[in-house]
This record gives structure tokens, sequence and C-alpha cells, in this order.
């Protein structure tokens, strides 16, 4: 049995007065431990939201740098991350992907370096609209996790997430339909079973793609959604706190 995981990324949003509120919020609103629950804001706010969150609260990076330590400006490390108690970190998101020319290649460095820090990465994988009317998502979502399994190898996936996250649903409140999720969902699974059937049956794969409140149980109730990545609604705390009941 899988434990659902509903984890919130921020994006490029907030304030420490936003955030300050935010977290009153899910702290007294999220009060028991059925579904385990995340939060990736800023970097610049990981310290910030690790201080005001609960022990039901757990914090993580919406990125990471593969390398340890030294000249390279702008970056955050891995052992940053683990000062400040984060456990989780958002990888290859279709944003990265497209604004910062994140190859799978790198992508695939950064998985490794995650998993060997002992963080949990939360690989997103998903396709374009183009690819989909193409008919190309499982392709295209293959090729994605193909590139990460070659490189970090299958065992490496024990201790990794999975987040389908069609790009033609992200932000555009156009969210996929359950049967969607589901059949790339169930094939993602199948193609982590093609190397090992006890880590496809453990691995959480999670949707993400304009879930809300009034989605998420639809979505959640189906076999392999193990959960969601939730964008804008991960900043509404009520909307939040909703998805988090679903899931
Ligand atoms: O990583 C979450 C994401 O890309 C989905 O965003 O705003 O559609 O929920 P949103």
């Amino acid at each position: 049995m899988r434990r659902a995981l509903v984890a919130g990324n921020w994006k490029m949003n907030g304030s420490t007065d936003f955030i300050s509120e935010l977290m009153a919020e899910l702290v007294a609103g999220i009060q028991t431990s059925d579904v385990d629950v995340l939060v990736c804001p800023p970097a610049v706010y990981l310290s910030q939201v690790k201080s005001l969150s609960s022990s039901l609260i757990s914090v993580g990076a919406q990125n990471v740098s593969e390398n340890s330590e030294g000249a390279f400006t702008g970056e955050i490390s891995l052992s940053m991350l683990n000062d400040l108690g984060c456990n989780y970190v958002i990888l290859g998101h279709s944003e990265r992907r497209s604004l910062y020319a994140e190859s799978d290649a790198v992508v695939a460095d950064k998985f490794i370096a995650t998993v060997t820090a002992g963080l949990m990465p939360i690989l997103c994988v998903g396709e374009t609209l183009e690819e989909r009317e193409e008919g190309k998502t499982l392709e295209v979502v293959g090729r994605q996790l193909k590139a990460v399994i070659d490189v970090a190898g299958i065992e490496a996936f024990a201790s990794a997430v999975i987040a389908y996250e069609p790009i033609w649903a992200i932000g555009t409140g156009k969210t996929a339909t359950p049967d969607q999720a589901q059949d790339v969902h169930a094939a993602i699974r199948a193609m982590i079973a093609e190397h090992d059937a006890k880590t496809a049956s453990a691995i959480r794969i999670l949707y993400g793609g304009s879930v809300n409140a009034s989605n998420a149980a639809e979505l959640f109730a189906n076999d392999d959604v193990d959960g969601g990545l939730v964008g804008g609604a991960s900043l509404k705390a009520n909307d939040f706190i909703a998805i988090c009941h679903a899931a």
C-alpha cells in the first residue's frame, strides 16, 4: 500500500509576510498524518518555512545543483538543503527543462546527486499538447524516464517519487481527465516494472497540472495516482488543505 503524497510547488511566489500567514494556516489545517504533505518554497524562503513548519509538513526545494560546492554562482547545493532539514527536491520540472534548458542528462545527474545525498527526488515528466495530439505521450515520458534510469540505475528509484505533469495542463486550468492521468501513470509504472517489479509497485507517482480542491478527489481515486504536485492551488491555504484531505 503506497502512502499518498501531496506536494505544493510554490514556484517563484511569496514574501516573508505571505509565507508567515500561509504556513500558520497550513499548520493549523493539517493535523493528521494520513498522507505525506510537502511544501516547496523558493530557496530564499526555505529556512523561514522550515522554522514555521510542523512535523506533519515536510519542506523541499524546487531545484538543486548537481555539483557539491564551489564556484557555481547562483546555485544551491544538496548539503545546504540537508543542512536546513529539507527532504525532497523537485527535479526536471518542465519550466526548468524549457526555460533553463535542463536536458535529460542534466536532470539525470541531479537525480543521482540527490539520491546520493539522502534526499528524495521528485522527478517530473510530461508531454506538450502537440506531442499528445501526435500520440507521442508515452514515447516522451518513456524517454525522460529512461534517461534517468540508464544513468542512475533502477535501484535509485527505491528512494524517489515520479510526477507526471502534462505541460498542457500546467497553470492552464485544463486538468487531465482521471482516465488520461490513470493511463499514463499505469504506463509509467509498467516502464519501471520492466526493470524491477518491487520498485514499480512501491514508487509513488504524483499527478500535476491544474489540480484543485474540486478535481483532486477524482484524480487521486485512480489506482496508480498516489497524490499530487500542486502549483497555483498550493498558494491558497484552504484549497491546499482540501487537496491534502482528498488524498
Ligand atoms: O509543479 C506543479 C505544477 O507545474 C502544476 O502547476 O498551477 O497547474 O497546479 P498548476
